[in-house]
């Protein structure tokens, strides 16, 4: 979604507010700006709707100045528009914000502050809820407050879920941050005689591993030699900053065309990273130190509810399936953002799992604090990032150590939040009993097998790019699973979707005669999942069925499944496997056939249209 950052050193800050809002291009924008100030507190603020270039090309002379801050846009209130970009002014021009997030009560707000405005002679400059925090600031300032104090004021004004950053023309050297609610972190990085300020830590690391997390409520003043920060509740301290890990050169593309490629193809690695040391077979022990759950909570759990949203959410999907059939306890998927507003009947025994690869949607967290609220029932997070919201609201977490993964559309994170939920069905059979030691062996053992499974579906992406091209013009697809390969046909129609902007529904196979049928003609292809399993002969009457209507059919099965390959209009092969696994093998070949319609459409594959990573607005 929205992406922050801000410096304040020796540096020009311009040049490098630009380059850090291109490492957060990943996220998806429709707008861009900066704001920059120099030591005597003269402010230059320029920005653009439409890309980062279009920004770099309005700009007839850098700014000079050492301290700034900027931001890519996804717009919620007010089209994308020059005028609504960030970075947004008070009317009196002293204070400088953008935000991530939305301010729920910014017309409430506006009105509260219009006859102000007015009395001073000046207007609204935007139609962003956002255009108030920086006015609600200005107005603390003019009754003698300090900034600090101003910006807890403002802050508390607002409902909803806010990140911001901010600079003061009355106070050149320093910038400030906000945390409140979960509208995405804002991560500050220390330099030498220099400092950062990223919503993402990937816009940081070119310059710094060195780092401090924002906490929910937190406010903090930056200059060029560190931080303070200052909570609503607490005394003002300088925090001590973490040292991470993540190489700089895992979030280039490398050889590949686009980001979405290059994590296809990491999956083999990030399985293997994910399941490493938290799957042994001899003596069977499945997330043996990861899981901060103890074995006699698992033991008294007697259902489990597994959520997420888009992808995450189909990998819930699988993840029912796998805690039913290998944990043999009751369990249900349900899609965040319906559950936080229902009152469903959950308790103490009901174990609930969230999805998330960001750890920060807000739908989801929105979830996780439905549940603490309600039920206080225990909570897992499957995350790939370490120290994310969703972490510290979950009692437990599962990391997926996928790396980052900059592609809009998830891929490896799926095939990660897949061994992360595998591994948990492993572990609550058998800390149930309801797993003996000789099937949770066998099943941490065909898990070993999951990151061949998918290098060999990789291995299938000639194939898919064939195909694809001879399907690109087409204006619609079905795609057909059953049993655990229905969450897969619904995770292919979405990556259809967002990729190709292409019409694509996936359904049960059994379904299909009850009303999509009615769709298919000789112009409608379908693609069908039918790897050879217990559901095997029902999915060749669904593909009978429409191949009666002449619609073509593109087979996803068994190598060397003749039977089926020479029924088909195309077919591609992907190692066979245990009934179990199939999401494993199949995985890639969706995704590829995806990148591959997009591809040969000449579409934007890392940031589709209209699409974020991390979506934090409702
Ligand atoms: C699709 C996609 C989205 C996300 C969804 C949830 O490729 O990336 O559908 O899966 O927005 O995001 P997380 O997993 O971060 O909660």
């Amino acid at each position: 979604m929205c992406g922050i950052v801000g410096y304040v050193g020796r540096q020009s800050a311009g040049p490098i507010l630009l380059e850090g809002l291109q490492r957060l291009e990943y996220r998806g924008y429709d707008s861009s700006g900066i704001a920059v100030i120099d030591h005597d507190g003269a402010l230059a603020v320029l920005k653009r709707q439409g890309k980062l270039r279009d920004l770099e090309a309005s700009i007839e002379r850098m700014p000079s100045g050492g301290v700034g801050i900027g931001h890519t846009r996804w717009a919620t209130h007010g089209e994308p528009s020059d005028r609504n970009a960030h970075p947004h002014a008070s009317s009196n021009g002293d204070v400088i914000v953008v935000q991530n997030g939305i301010v729920e009560n910014y017309r409430e707000l506006k009105a509260e502050l219009h006859d102000e405005l007015e009395l001073a002679g000046r207007d609204w400059q935007s139609d962003t809820d956002t255009e108030v925090i920086p006015e609600l600031i200005s107005r603390e300032l003019a009754v003698g407050r300090s900034i600090e104090d101003a910006l807890i004021s403002a802050l508390s004004r607002l409902r909803g879920a806010n990140a911001i950053a901010a600079v003061s023309r009355r106070h050149p050297g320093r910038i400030y941050a906000a945390r409140k609610g979960s509208a995405g972190g804002i991560v500050i990085g220390y330099g030498e005689g220099e400092m950062f300020i990223a919503s993402d830590l990937p816009a940081l690391l070119a310059h710094t591993t060195t780092v401090h997390h924002l906490e929910d409520g937190d406010i903090a003043t930056i200059d060029a030699d560190g931080v303070t920060i200052q909570g609503a509740e607490r005394e003002a301290f300088r925090p001590t900053p973490l040292q991470v890990d993540l190489d700089p050169v895992a979030i280039a593309r490398g050889p590949y065309r686009h980001f979405m490629l290059k994590e296809i193809h990491e999956q083999p690695r990030a399985l293997s990273d994910t399941i490493r040391g938290r799957a042994r077979v001899d003596p069977p022990s499945a997330l043996a130190d990861d899981l901060a759950l103890r074995d006699e909570t698992l033991r008294g759990i007697e259902r489990v509810l597994v959520i997420g949203m888009g992808t995450s959410l189909h990998a819930a999907m699988i993840g029912r399936w796998w805690i039913e059939q290998i944990a043999g306890v009751p369990a249900d998927f349900d899609n965040a953002s319906e559950f936080r507003f229902r009152a469903p009947l959950l308790g103490p025994s009901t174990l609930v799992v969230s999805v998330t690869q960001s750890g920060e949607t807000i739908d989801t967290l929105g979830a996780m604090s439905h549940v603490r609220a309600r039920w206080g029932a225990p909570q897992i997070a499957i995350t790939n990032v370490d120290g994310s919201e969703a972490t510290r609201m979950a009692d437990a977490s599962i990391l997926i150590r996928c790396g980052p993964e900059v592609g809009v559309a998830s891929t490896k994170t799926f095939a990660g939040s897949l061994a992360a939920l595998y591994l948990l069905a492993c572990r609550l059979g058998r800390a149930r009993g309801s797993l003996s030691e000789a099937d949770f062996a066998d099943a941490l053992e065909q898990l070993l097998t999951a990151p061949s499974l998918v290098d060999r579906g990789i291995g299938q992406a000639a194939r898919c790019a064939e195909i694809a091209q001879r399907h690109n013009s087409a204006t619609n697809f079905l795609v057909l699973g059953r049993g655990i390969e229905y969450p897969l046909a619904m995770e292919a129609a979405l990556k259809c979707k967002e990729l190709s902007y292409v019409h694509a529904e996936g359904y049960a196979a059994g379904e299909m005669k009850h009303g999509p049928i009615a769709l298919l003609d000789g112009s409608f292809p379908v693609i069908a999942l039918a790897p050879r399993g217990p559901l095997f002969d029902k999915m060749m009457s669904a593909i009978q069925q429409v191949r009666a209507r002449r619609a073509p059919v593109i087979a996803v099965g068994d190598e060397g499944d003749d039977e089926l390959a020479t029924m088909v209009d195309d077919f591609i092969g992907v190692p066979p496997a245990p009934p179990l696994l199939t999401p494993f093998a199949l995985t890639p070949v969706i995704q590829l056939l995806a990148y591959h319609i997009a591809l040969s459409r000449g579409l934007d594959i890392d940031q589709p249209r209209n699409l974020a990573k991390t979506v934090t607005v409702e």
